[in-house]
């Protein structure tokens, strides 16, 4: 079976260039080239929903330069809306938009009205993102809607992923063996692959021993099969 939605925690464009005495930039600039490329391999094998970890919201502790040069990125990124149009690729992004530069949550605004009714692929940036913000904003909406009595609808629908189906797989590159306060609700009965390869290395052979190792996962959500 071809996991539907698979998200991933891109770690190790550090280390990648570290490696190669480059400085740390270089390795989110390939680490871009990685994230654009995987967006094709889910669409050329059938899977439906990618989401990438993109920015957390731990990652503000990291130098400004590093941190302006994500945002460089990133804004690259959003200029970029006719390359996932031409691909029907609809973006959404979950997160604490709020606090990111205004041009920058102004163009994710837009790259999410105009993709909105693309449908071979959706991609999740998740930007400012982590889960505990995120159930600290649900339980905020929950309370403000005057909700006394609440079931776990009312909490899927309160979660910036609302909408988005929970990911089949989480795969994190970069040999840790961690989830980093990334979907923590979302991933109860998802399957995880950690694997060693640094993201900027990740390619259409690491994507397909991750789709054949999820396929050799026997899913059972607490039951017995
Ligand atoms: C973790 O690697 C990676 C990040 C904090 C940034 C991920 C962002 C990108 C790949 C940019 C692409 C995103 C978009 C939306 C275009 P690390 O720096 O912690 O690596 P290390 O553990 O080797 O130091």
């Amino acid at each position: 079976m071809t996991p539907s939605h698979i998200a991933f925690i891109m770690d190790g464009n550090g280390r990648w260039a570290e490696r190669r005495h480059l400085p740390r930039k270089y390795g989110h600039k390939m680490g871009t080239k990685t994230l654009e490329r995987v967006v094709d391999l889910a669409a050329k094998y059938g899977v439906k929903t990618v989401t990438f970890y993109a920015f957390s919201t731990e990652n503000w502790s990291r130098p400004q330069a590093e941190i302006d040069y994500l945002f460089t990125i990133f804004r690259i990124f959003l200029d970029e809306i006719d390359k996932y149009k031409d691909k029907d690729v609809r973006i959404r992004f979950i997160g604490n938009l709020t606090k990111l530069p205004d041009d920058i949550v102004a163009a994710c605004d837009k790259m999410v009205a105009e993709t909105m009714s693309n449908d071979a692929l959706t991609v999740v940036i998740a930007l400012n993102y982590g889960s505990w913000e995120e159930i600290a904003s649900a339980v905020n909406t929950l309370i403000e809607s005057g909700k006394k009595d609440v079931d776990k609808q009312d909490i899927v629908d309160a979660l910036y992923t609302r909408e988005i189906p929970f990911p089949d797989l989480v795969v994190r590159t970069g040999g840790e063996v961690r989830l980093s306060n990334f979907l923590l609700l979302q991933s109860a009965y998802s399957e995880l692959i950690f694997t060693d390869i640094l993201w900027p290395d990740f390619d259409e052979k690491a994507f397909c021993s991750v789709l054949e190792e999820y396929s050799s996962r026997e899913r059972k959500y607490g039951g017995l099969k």
